[in-house]
């Protein structure tokens, strides 16, 4: 059975769900209550018992890599600043995983940053997660990507997660034409990079986690760019989905997309809930908030 022990997480492309942040801040380093977005997609990542975690980032983006290093400006820095638990929660990521990072010299789309991967995946599965997404199984549920590599490892498929979307997203997303297979999991057919809703009857919509087998990288190799001028990743798994197969399963974590500015605020004000130090406090703002709301 082959393990999945590698993961891709490339840095955010200006996607159509851009959220503005300034040119020496990468929104992956956005806040999210005490920590930046990178650090919990890397956590998922090491939940799901990734080992290898391989950054890609193209210009402006060197603070992702740095938050990650150990140094000793930045470790003087968090304790200065009272932040030691943001320190455990690093030096916990650097015991358990190897963040290695490669830099991608050309911004050309999701697919070509996944293939600026393939020193360090070599033959080996690998699951990808996108830098502006945060899942979480609360409550012991596993997280999404644990979920992924338990079917792949079950099934020797590639697994992507997929989340029902309304009309007016489904220009937003990749979106999957499935066939159910048993409840919650599915049969990739086709896919599509950001259709019209017209263009497709699925509202099957790709939320940024997935798990490959290693065949993906040759598609991708040969893949030519296309929406945007870009090397699409949606493209290559199409491809995939009529070779050796692609399946698709629904998930039962949160998700929050961060990248996007309503998905930015209520990730903040979730996670406050879930945080001991504020949660109370916040509960009964909310509370006070929705009165005079109302
Ligand atoms: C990318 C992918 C798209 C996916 C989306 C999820 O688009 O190309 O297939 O559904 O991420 O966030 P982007 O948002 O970078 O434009």
């Amino acid at each position: 059975m082959l393990k999945v022990k590698k993961a891709i997480i490339p840095a955010a492309g200006l996607g159509t769900r851009f959220l503005p942040a300034t040119k020496t801040v990468p929104k992956e380093m956005l806040t999210i209550v005490d920590a930046p977005i990178i650090l919990y997609v890397v956590e998922e990542a090491v939940q799901a018992g990734i080992e290898d975690i391989v950054l890609i980032a193209g210009r402006g983006k060197h603070a992702i890599e740095d938050f990650f290093d150990t140094s000793y400006e930045l470790e003087d820095k968090l304790l200065k600043d009272g932040k030691e638990n943001l320190l455990e929660r690093v030096t916990r990521i650097r015991e358990k995983a190897n963040i290695i990072s490669i830099r991608q010299k050309q911004a050309l789309g999701l697919g070509h940053a996944v293939l600026c991967g393939l020193p360090i995946i070599g033959n080996e599965p690998f699951a990808v997660l996108l830098g502006d997404e945060i899942t979480m199984g609360f409550h012991g549920e596993p997280n999404v990507t644990s979920q992924l590599v338990k079917s792949f490892e079950e099934t020797g498929t590639s697994t992507i997660s997929v989340m029902k979307v309304e009309d007016k997203d489904v220009s937003k997303y990749g979106i999957a034409e499935v066939e159910e297979t048993s409840r919650g999991f599915f049969k990739v057919t086709s896919l599509m990079e950001k259709p019209k809703p017209s263009e497709t009857k699925s509202r099957w919509a790709l939320p940024g986690r997935y798990v490959f087998d290693n065949s993906i990288m040759d598609i991708l190799q040969s893949a030519k760019p296309t929406l945007n001028g870009e090397i699409q990743l949606t493209d290559s798994m199409k491809v995939l989905c009529q070779s050796k197969g692609l399946n698709a399963m629904t998930f039962t974590a949160e998700r929050y997309d961060a990248g996007d500015k309503l998905g930015y605020l209520q990730a903040n004000i979730e996670l406050a809930l879930q945080n001991p130090a504020l949660g109370s406090e916040l509960k009964n703002y909310i509370l006070q908030l929705a009165q005079r709301l109302k």
